[in-house]
């Protein structure tokens, strides 16, 4: 009797049943709905979000945004790192997890552990093989970034950062509107003016989306020439343009010129003239290029060296900036 279907023409005979096609309307919106919630729940749960853009591509835009997430890791905090660049996803790489799979348990999914304990969720995890490019409708594109920022298990986080393809596409602007208190985005430019002309455009594009500028970084400022002679030596290397560079050898009988390959200070330049702040150099390193080959970012395998150093320089201002806000925040005093 009571399995007997009741049907619409039949009123008052009780509720109807839904049908297939309702019952998929009805799951969909319940796991909208839970997506939603588990979106603002996120602005509790992890402390800072940041996104990393850059104007145009082959800034180190990936290798920054792998470093800022692993420089802060190495201070002890819980970083995870969100790679939403379907054009080239290359952070999978950096982080020692080529060929990871998405990982999906319960209808929830779990980010890899990546070097130092970062937690890594990459659209390259959703790719059949690397070598064939993702082609997504744009719909199914933000629909897909949407649910990596809603249906990722996370936990707890002091710090996400977020790495996005080059430019000022759609993707940003779906982070933008989809998640809740982001702190700002930081602008990779390298010294050349051309990708200075990209980062302004970046800077405008972040006014436009209502996201706080955190900072310009300047990308393979200046390459490092290291070496040792007896202390007290002087040493002079020709540069390029006919210039000559001098330094002496330190008491330890070591000492360091650095060569501004692609000229420098133009990140600082572009971030005075719009008034935002200049977070520091990151120097030209082979390492770099050599880490995203093999799996081990510079840091990892270096991590004293004076890349990891730069970097901690940069994370320390992104630090004062972003977390100055907590204190002001204020809520303990009375
Ligand atoms: N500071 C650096 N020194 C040397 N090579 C670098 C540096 N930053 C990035 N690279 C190299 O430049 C290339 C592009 O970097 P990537 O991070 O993928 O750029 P983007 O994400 O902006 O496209 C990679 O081969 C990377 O190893
Ligand atoms: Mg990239």
């Amino acid at each position: 009797m009571a399995d007997t279907p009741i049907r619409m023409n039949n009123p008052g005979a009780g509720p109807v049943a839904p049908s297939a096609e309702e019952q998929k309307k009805m799951e969909a919106a319940y796991s909208q709905m839970k997506r939603q919630m588990a979106i603002s729940q996120m602005g509790k749960t992890i402390k800072h979000k940041i996104m990393v853009l850059s104007g145009k591509g082959g800034v180190g835009k990936s290798t920054v945004a792998t470093g800022l997430a692993l420089s802060l890791a190495q201070q002890g905090l819980k970083v995870g790192l969100l790679d939403i660049d379907i054009t080239g996803p290359n952070v999978p790489k950096m982080m020692g997890l080529d060929g990871r799979r998405l990982n999906v348990e319960a209808g929830r999914i779990h980010p890899a552990q990546g070097h130092l304990g970062v937690k890594v969720i990459s659209m390259a995890f959703l790719l059949e093989d690397e070598d064939s490019p993702v082609v997504w409708r744009g719909p199914i594109k933000l629909g897909a970034i949407q649910q990596f920022i809603g249906d990722v298990e996370w936990g707890q986080l002091d710090y996400l950062i977020i790495d996005f393809p080059p430019g000022t596409s759609d993707e940003p602007l779906t982070v933008a509107q989809s998640l809740p208190d982001i702190d700002g985005m930081v602008i990779v430019t390298t010294p050349q003016d051309v990708a200075l002309l990209d980062s302004r455009k970046s800077i405008t594009f972040a006014n436009s989306l209502k996201v706080d500028v955190i900072g310009v970084v300047e990308n393979m400022s200046g390459y490092t020439i290291r070496g040792k002679a007896a202390a007290g030596t002087d040493i002079q290397i020709a540069a390029p343009a006919g210039r000559t560079l001098q330094t002496t050898s330190d008491e330890n009988g070591e000492w360091s010129i650095t060569l501004d390959i692609f000229k420098s200070g133009g990140g600082e330049r572009t971030a005075e003239e719009f008034g935002v702040p200049f977070l520091g150099k990151l120097p030209f390193d082979p390492g770099f290029v050599r880490g995203g080959d093999d799996g081990v970012h510079r840091i990892v395998s270096e991590p004293d060296g004076p890349s990891s150093v730069a970097f901690a320089h940069v994370v320390a201002e992104i630090q004062g900036r972003v977390e100055s806000s907590d204190a002001d925040s204020g809520l303990e005093i009375i």
